[in-house]
C-alpha cells in the first residue's frame, strides 16, 4: 500500500541528513511502529509519507502510484490520511468538536460529520468536553481530541507521532484499543512513532531507525 524508494530528506544544504536512503514497505491493514533515538528521522519520515514535506531525493508510492503523479495532494491528504502530530496542532480558537470537524471542511455532501465527531469524542471519553477550548483541556485530553480528528474522515491510514506520549497508561491502553477496533472494522493501516516498548510490542512490526536510516524491520516477514 505504501512504499518508499531511496528516500532522503536533507537540511542545511545537506549537512543534516534527517533521512538518508530509506526503503520501506507497509501493507494494507498493518500496524507498524517506528522506533529509534531522538533525532533519527522518525517525524521526518511521517511528514514525507503524509505529504507535508517533499523529499530531497527518492520517491514514495501509494498503491503503486508515485506521489509525484498524484493530481491533488490536499485531497489525497484529506481523504486518505489521518494525522496525529507530536505536538497535537489543535486550533486554540475552536472547541473540541470544532477541532475534530476541521478535516471535514471542503468535503461536499458530508451530512453526518457532527454525529461522527460526537461519537468519536465519546469513544475517547470526552463527551463532557465537546464545547471546551484546547486551552481548557489537559495534555492527555488534547491528545485524544487530536486522535478523534485523525479518524473523522475514515482515512486509509493513520500517521501518528507519539500518540500516547501524554497519556497515562490506562488512557494509553484505551486509545490504542479504540484505534485497534477501528483497524479491525475498517482495515485501517497504522504507522505509529513511539518510544514506548509496550506500544511497539502491540504492533505487527517494528521499523527501527538510526541516523536517518532504517536498521531493521523495513519489510514484512514473508
Ligand atoms: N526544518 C529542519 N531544519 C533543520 N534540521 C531539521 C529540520 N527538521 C528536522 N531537522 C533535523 O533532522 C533530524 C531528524 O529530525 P526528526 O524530527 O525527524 O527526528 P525524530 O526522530 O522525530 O526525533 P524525536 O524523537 O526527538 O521527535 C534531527 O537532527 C533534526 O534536528
Ligand atoms: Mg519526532
Amino acid at each position: 500500500m505504501l512504499r518508499t524508494h531511496n528516500l532522503a530528506l536533507h537540511f542545511d544544504e545537506g549537512r543534516t541528513k534527517a533521512l538518508d536512503g530509506v526503503d520501506i514497505e507497509i501493507f494494507e491493514g498493518e500496524f507498524v511502529a517506528i522506533t529509534g533515538p531522538s533525532g533519527c528521522g522518525k517525524s521526518s519520515l511521517l511528514n514525507l509519507i503524509g505529504t507535508l514535506d517533499n523529499p530531497t531525493k527518492g520517491e514514495l508510492f501509494f498503491c503503486n502510484q508515485p506521489y509525484s503523479a498524484l493530481q491533488d495532494l490536499s485531497e489525497f491528504r484529506r481523504e486518505q490520511i489521518g494525522f496525529v502530530f507530536q505536538s497535537f496542532h489543535l486550533i486554540p480558537t475552536l472547541t473540541t468538536l470544532g477541532n475534530v470537524l476541521v478535516p471535514t471542511i471542503g468535503r461536499s455532501s458530508d451530512h453526518n460529520a457532527i454525529d461522527r465527531a460526537s461519537d468519536l469524542l465519546k469513544l475517547m471519553g470526552l463527551e463532557s468536553r465537546l464545547n471546551h477550548f484546547p486551552g481548557q483541556l489537559s495534555g492527555g485530553e488534547r491528545q485524544r481530541v487530536a486522535i478523534a480528528r485523525a479518524l473523522i474522515n475514515d482515512p486509509a491510514f493513520i500517521l501518528a507521532d507519539e500518540p500516547t506520549g501524554s497519556l497515562d497508561s490506562t488512557n494509553a491502553t484505551h486509545v490504542l484499543d479504540v484505534i485497534a477496533n477501528m483497524r479491525l472494522k475498517k482495515s485501517l493501516t497504522i504507522v505509529m512513532v513511539t518510544h514506548d516498548p509496550v506500544v511497539a510490542a502491540k504492533a505487527d512490526r517494528e521499523i527501527c531507525m538510526c541516523d536517518g536510516k532504517v536498521i531493521s524491520g523495513s519489510r514484512r516477514n514473508p
